[in-house]
């Protein structure tokens, strides 16, 4: 697991500079008038920004954005508005199915390319949903080698998939043909000593990339839903924050307007809390250290050794979280903050340390995109009882449909 994380961050940074340089920024007539609108930013630069926001930090990312745009710019998130245009006046949907498409498609612009968003998404969809569907069993993950028909049905969808981006990569080598996103900055990477990448490294890493950042934001952006849904108060909270920001920045989705939803914000990362999408993670100890317990026992940790963070299980400890149990985003509102009172380690939905999840910032990005959408152009009602957790996984996710009503409306902003 650290072999690949080392090698996932190394990847993703390198692509995510490259995709910064080559972002494509528009400047658009104006349908009604003379006059331009701003330079629009894809979603493949958001991923982009993730690396500058990591090493940099957030003021080092909004200079950056300011000289290369501007002072106004607006966001064009991968065709989501064109999603939702396919939903009609009113109806009800299965909500995680949905967001799980509209993910992938994300994955698909920012990620894997035009060849599968335009040709195969529909197979590369079902296939990838296999393979976490099966891949992401406990008994998958406890017995990997084991003859179990869900460990065959993964290895197959794998070759399956394979098979596929061996293809795409193939011919645009051959053609000599580059796109704009991650699987060409993969192509295109060189080791220290100046060895390319090979096709199966190039492959192996793409995959991972839609293991680790697609999977896991599904089924956060279903928690929020569901919890904003059976929580009148904070779904209202979150409406008037649409409703202030779009006034406040005149219906122009820039950067800011995202960084500003912090009742949005604190929804989904109370979500994260009561369901931590990755429930634990390991790490193997280099040298011996110390901890001490609360209590004041002191245990000595030997080299060699493997550690788990139980991440489900510090979630709820009652002396950081009060009430644990209660969906509350406010304790990480101001005058609480629960999670920095209770210390360095406290909320590790994102784990922590040296190998804490470099897609946070992406995460939260294209789930608020999303939430941000749905709350100012519908009425929701959840119409399913509030999902029970589906423990059979290693991502623990919403068990059964979530289905949603809805109905399109036109936020009032006065
Ligand atoms: C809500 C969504 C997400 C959650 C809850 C999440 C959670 C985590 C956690 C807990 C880890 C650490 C695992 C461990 O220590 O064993 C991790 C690692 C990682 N995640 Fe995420 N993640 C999310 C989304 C994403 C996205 C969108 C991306 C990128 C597109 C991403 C990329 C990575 C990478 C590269 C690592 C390995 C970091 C390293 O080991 O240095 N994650 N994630």
């Amino acid at each position: 697991m650290t072999n690949f994380a080392i090698w996932f961050a190394i990847a993703l940074a390198f692509v995510a500079v490259v995709i910064l340089r080559a972002a494509p920024t528009r400047t658009i007539p104006d349908p009604k008038g003379n006059r331009l609108q701003p330079p629009a930013v894809t979603g493949g630069s958001i991923i982009g920004l993730l690396h500058t926001l990591c090493t940099k930090g957030l003021r080092a990312m909004v200079r950056d954005q300011y000289t290369k745009l501007g002072s106004v710019f607006t966001v064009s998130f991968v065709g989501l508005k064109d999603y939702f245009a396919k939903w009609g006046q009113q109806g009800k949907v299965n909500l995680k199915k949905e967001l799980d498409h509209l993910l992938m498609l994300i994955s698909g612009r920012c990620l894997l390319g035009k060849e599968v968003r335009e040709k195969m998404f529909e197979e590369v969809f079902m296939l990838f949903y296999e393979l976490t569907d099966n891949g992401m069993r406990l008994s998958s993950v406890l017995f990997p080698y084991a003859p179990l028909p869900a460990n065959r049905r993964r290895d197959t969808v794998r070759a399956k998939l394979s098979a596929i981006f061996t293809e795409i990569v193939r011919s645009r080598k051959s053609s000599g043909r580059t796109e704009d996103d991650v699987l060409q900055n993969l192509i295109d990477s060189k080791y220290g000593d100046g060895r390319s990448t090979t096709e199966a490294e190039v492959i192996g890493l793409i995959i991972s990339l839609l293991f680790a950042g697609k999977h896991t934001s599904t089924i956060a952006s279903t928690w929020t839903g569901a919890y904003l849904l059976s929580n009148p108060s904070y779904l209202t909270a979150a409406v008037e924050e649409q409703k202030q920001l779009v006034r406040k920045y005149s219906g122009y989705l820039d950067y800011g307007f995202f960084h500003e939803m912090d009742v949005l914000h604190r929804c989904i990362k109370e979500a994260l809390r009561v369901h931590p999408p990755v429930p634990w993670f390991s790490r193997k100890v280099h040298k011996n250290f110390t901890v001490r317990t609360k209590e004041g026992q002191e245990y000595e940790i030997p080299r060699g050794h493997t550690i788990v963070s139980p991440v489900l299980f510090n979630s709820y400890l009652p002396h950081i979280y009060k009430d644990p149990d209660v969906y509350d985003p406010d304790r990480f509102g101001p005058g609480r903050q629960e999670d920095k009172a209770g210390g360095k380690f406290s909320y590790t939905a994102f784990s922590g340390g040296r190998h804490a999840c470099i897609g946070e910032s992406y995460a939260y990005m294209q789930i608020k995109v999303i939430w941000s959408h749905l709350l100012r152009n519908f009425e929701l009602k959840l119409e399913t009882p509030f999902p029970e957790t589906n423990w059979n996984k290693i991502v623990p996710e919403p068990k059964g449909e979530v289905t949603v009503s809805y109905k399109r409306r036109l936020l009032p902003i006065q």
